[in-house]
């Protein structure tokens, strides 16, 4: 089937990609002419593990395609994805002026029937807005369906999560749209689930705020933890065994971030407010994180006992491992936190330095994670990188002035990291 995917970010790449990959004919639009000409060029504009090699094996194939045009996209396609960002205003509202420049576009090169479908994650009935939009611009009145689709897949396995998600969510509002994205999705493996396009719309935000609540709860029962003796690893698994709660989400750690979590969230109580829903339980959801974070550098700051003229490593950047994103990244405030506190900060990330430095030019570097324990009165793991598990811990401690580790996502043994001489602590144990 002709695709055309409008927005080639981490959403729109990975799924034209995969599109192509499972046998359809796809284009790849976006306004921003130097990601494009990356693209052409045979190169990849973000990190994401195996996308590469699945560009060029489509391209090669002829099914994946490259463009600036939106209006050469629309004209050869049936379905028109829009996956532009939707980043929050100051105010928190999710900006929704760049689906509204794709859909006057789209309206503007309609030549024949189309399907249009949000990919974006944008609040509920923006589908109205959507389709309002084209028909203004749609001047020769050319017949058209809106729909939603809302995408799930994470950074750093999204090709994985692309092609076997749980569900493939289709909001619809005729048969025609129905068949066709039923057509479109056939050779994946998984439960279709067809629904109103509100519905559809509403269970990304859902989702997402679901998943950070369980985050925030796991966060919060680390505090009890902590004060109690308990280990909130053991509690993570005790609870996490009974299958109607599940152990996913259920890590403790210095707080979540990134290109969906906090912006979803707070957009999602925005939403409810508006229509009058006073959404109490997730505001205290993005509390415990915003506090999860300071909380941390209280817990450094605790051991080192001042932060004041100190010299922190940090290990990790990025959201999460496996990604370059530095979108809402927890370093970032963590870093804004330490300094404020008066501590110098050298900082590695196996991938997103380039990225990091384009939001924190003043930030100090280091090339590896042994040159960023160098010479530090303590160490703070934030992004549990694989490379970060096989670090030789004789080697970082001998090069640290004192041995000071906070491990903000719990991924070291507490009793191995002290017989190594460690001052060691990790969240909730
Ligand atoms: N990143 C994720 O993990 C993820 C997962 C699920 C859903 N989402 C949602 O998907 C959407 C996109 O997120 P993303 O992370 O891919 O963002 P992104 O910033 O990586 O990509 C958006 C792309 O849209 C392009 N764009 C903007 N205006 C355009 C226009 N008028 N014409 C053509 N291209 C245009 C930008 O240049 C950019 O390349 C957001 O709504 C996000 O919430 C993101």
């Amino acid at each position: 089937m002709k695709v055309c995917m409008i927005g080639t970010g981490y959403v729109g790449l990975v799924s034209g990609t995969c599109f192509a990959e499972i046998g359809h004919d796809v284009i790849c639009v976006d306004n921003d002419n130097k990601k494009i000409d990356i693209l052409k060029s045979g190169s990849i504009p973000i990190y994401e593990p195996g996308l590469e090699e699945m560009i060029k094996r489509n391209a090669d194939a002829g099914r994946l395609t490259f463009s600036t045009s939106i209006r050469k996209g629309v004209e050869r396609s049936l379905l028109l994805f829009i996956a532009v960002g939707t980043p929050p205003k100051d105010d928190g509202q999710p900006d929704l002026s760049y689906v509204e420049k794709v859909a006057e576009d789209i309206g503007a090169a309609m030549n024949e029937y189309k399907i249009i479908i949000e990919k974006s994650t944008v609040p509920v009935q923006t589908s109205k807005w959507v389709r309002t939009v084209i028909q203004r611009f749609n001047n020769k009145n050319i017949a058209f369906d809106v729909a939603s689709n809302p995408e799930f897949l994470r950074e750093g396995s999204a090709i994985k999560d692309f092609l076997n998600p749980d569900r493939v969510v289709l909001g619809v509002e005729s048969d025609t749209a129905e068949e066709k994205l039923l057509e479109l999705y056939k050779p994946i493996d998984a439960i279709k689930i067809v629904t109103d396009i509100a519905s559809a719309e509403l269970i990304k935000h859902a989702s997402n705020a679901f998943l950070s609540t369980k985050i925030s709860f796991i966060n919060a029962i680390s505090v009890i933890c902590e004060k109690t003796g308990a280990d909130v690893l053991k509690v993570a698994e005790g609870i996490g065994l009974d299958k109607r709660i599940g152990r996913d989400f259920l890590n403790a750690g210095v707080g979540f971030g990134g290109f969906c979590f906090p912006k979803d969230l707070r957009a999602f109580i925005n939403i409810a407010a508006e229509i009058g829903y006073d959404f109490e339980l997730l505001k205290a959801v993005e509390k415990i994180n915003e506090d999860q974070m300071i909380l941390a550098v209280e817990k450094l700051e605790k051991a080192a006992w001042n932060l004041s003229g100190k010299r922190i490593g940090l290990l990790g950047l990025a959201f999460k491992p496996n990604t370059d994103d530095m979108r809402y990244a927890p370093s970032i405030f963590i870093i804004k936190e330490l300094k404020k506190r008066g501590a110098s900060v050298v900082a590695y990330d196996p991938v997103s330095m380039e990225r990091a430095r384009e939001i924190m030019p003043d930030l100090e570097y280091a090339e590896t994670a042994y040159d960023a324990a160098r010479g530090a009165d303590a160490v703070m793991l934030i992004t549990e990188w694989d490379e970060f598990m096989k670090l030789d811990f004789r080697k970082m401690k001998s090069l640290m002035r004192r041995p000071v580790f906070l491990d903000g996502r719990n991924v070291f043994d507490p009793v191995q990291m002290k017989d190594l001489g460690f001052i060691y602590s990790g969240i909730g144990r």
